[in-house]
């Protein structure tokens, strides 16, 4: 499986957001991760549609909308417009799932689900072929610089085994140690916030992050 690190913007500085999105393009980030938060599916509030059409006029790496909010299917015309690849959603909302799918892939983006930690992983099972990634959270939703929890890495392995070909992505606590850990059991791509912007030189982290997921 082809490797593929997705800095998460959340962690970057939202002053400077071109500039940010710069450093991930010119390190050589396959994909460009954006947490949107509803404040009610998780405790938080991030940014919405709009930031992320504006960012997308300056950034050519594909964006990875990760929804964190009660009602994805209300939403997601949205975030299609807005200029998301892949719109990835938790399988923990409140819409109809199946609906969602066919919003999103209709809207012309890859559809994925994410599962939060203690969400059994054969909760996406019935989704699967028409599902390009699933998502298994490695902390709670909702903040990052969080520590990565281990105790998700069997529901990674059980899905690997299952669909060798799917992408399969970390979030959550991915630093140069556990990128490792998660790489181990099968992840192939790679979210990390704090790892990428509180480094001095992102490239170097991103480069670093992808030498150590390789299994
Ligand atoms: C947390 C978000 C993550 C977060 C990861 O709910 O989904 O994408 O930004 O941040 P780090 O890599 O710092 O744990
Ligand atoms: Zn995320």
């Amino acid at each position: 499986m082809d490797i593929k690190i997705s800095p998460s913007m959340l962690a970057s500085d939202y002053a400077n957001l071109e500039r940010e999105l710069k450093k991930c393009s010119d390190g050589g980030a396959e994909l460009i991760h954006l947490d949107v938060m509803d404040g009610h599916f998780v405790p938080n509030i991030s940014i919405g549609a709009p930031v992320i059409a504006a960012m997308k006029r300056v950034c050519n790496v594909p964006f990875d909308v990760h929804l964190m909010i009660s009602d994805p299917y209300f939403y997601a015309d949205d975030f299609i417009k807005a200029g998301a690849d892949i719109v990835c959603f938790h399988v923990e909302c409140d819409s109809d799932i199946d609906k969602t799918i066919d919003k999103i892939i209709q809207g012309g983006c890859k559809a994925a689900l994410a599962v939060k930690p203690a969400t059994p992983i054969e909760a996406v099972y019935p989704y699967l072929d028409r599902l390009s990634m699933v998502l298994v959270m490695t902390v709670e939703p909702g903040f990052g610089g969080q520590s990565f929890m281990e105790s998700t890495m069997p529901k990674i392995k059980t899905l690997r085994e299952k669909c060798p070909d799917i992408d399969i992505e970390v979030d959550g606590g991915i630093n140069y140690d556990t990128v490792k850990i998660a790489g181990q059991a099968g992840a192939n791509v790679f979210v990390a916030g704090s790892a990428v912007f509180n480094s001095e030189n992102p490239a170097e982290a991103i480069n670093i992050l992808k030498e150590n997921a390789k299994v």
